[in-house]
């Protein structure tokens, strides 16, 4: 036997290890910034002064400038590695289907629910970036305008919940994949991330009806 044979497995067994973390690192800094994003969005809520105001300090520290493109490389890097294990060939497809259907297994479905919302959270997560990040710099009075134009609006009731699902399923995965959960508390962790989940929709639907009603 040679020795490259030898060591492959071990070699593989560790880089699948290292973009195991990667995976999990880059995941839980995007659950971090949507939700730290969700908040400040929503203070136009509030008042759009606020909002103006924390998007002006944004731009002054140079936050959307160099932080939005780092943030978009970031959920293209998130997407590429978690692809790996996605199964683009019908054959995949299929077995994972059945394998799902076969165990009646709430990870497996789970699994496929953040598969799903990723390949379209990544389509339109794009989008949604390139129209703020190419129409700097960020102020209420914009995002009304956006919101009240098109079908801007029923991009985001769209987005919103896929969002959601995903940064709840996401967290789940990686309290249980990780041990931070251990088994007799899964059930205390699923009611926090539906919690959570239905949060962050009613909170961006609020918002959402905020900047519909905003003159602009
Ligand atoms: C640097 C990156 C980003 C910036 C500067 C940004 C900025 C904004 C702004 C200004 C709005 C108000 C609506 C508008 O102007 O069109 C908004 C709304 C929204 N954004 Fe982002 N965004 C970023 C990244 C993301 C990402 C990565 C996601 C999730 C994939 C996301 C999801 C949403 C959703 C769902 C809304 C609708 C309103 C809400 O839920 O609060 N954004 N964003």
């Amino acid at each position: 036997m040679s020795v490259d044979s030898m060591t492959y497995p071990v070699s593989k067994g560790r880089s699948d290890a290292l973009m195991d973390w990667l995976q999990m690192l880059s995941g839980a800094a995007l659950i971090l910034f949507v939700l730290l994003h969700m908040t400040l969005v929503s203070s136009v809520i509030i008042s759009p002064d606020i909002m103006n105001a924390i998007a002006g300090k944004y731009e002054h520290l140079y936050l959307a400038q160099i932080g939005g493109p780092v943030l978009f490389l970031l959920f293209l890097f998130h997407f590429y590695i978690a692809a790996r294990k996605i199964p683009f060939r019908r054959e995949g497809q299929k077995i994972i289907w059945s394998h799902a259907k076969m165990l009646h297994h709430n990870d497996t479905w789970l699994w496929i629910v953040q598969v799903v919302t990723a390949m379209l959270i990544l389509v339109m997560g794009s989008i949604h970036m390139w129209a703020v990040l190419s129409d700097l710099p960020v102020s209420a009075a914009k995002s009304a305008a956006r919101i009240q134009s098109g079908p801007w609006v029923y991009f985001y009731l769209l987005l919103c919940p896929l969002v959601a699902l995903h940064v709840v399923a996401g967290l789940y995965r990686i309290a249980v994949k990780w041990g931070f959960v251990k088994d007799r508390k899964r059930a205390g962790l699923r009611k926090f991330a539906t919690i959570l989940g239905i949060a962050m929709v009613v909170l961006s639907v609020f918002t959402l009806i905020r900047f519909m009603t905003l003159s602009v």
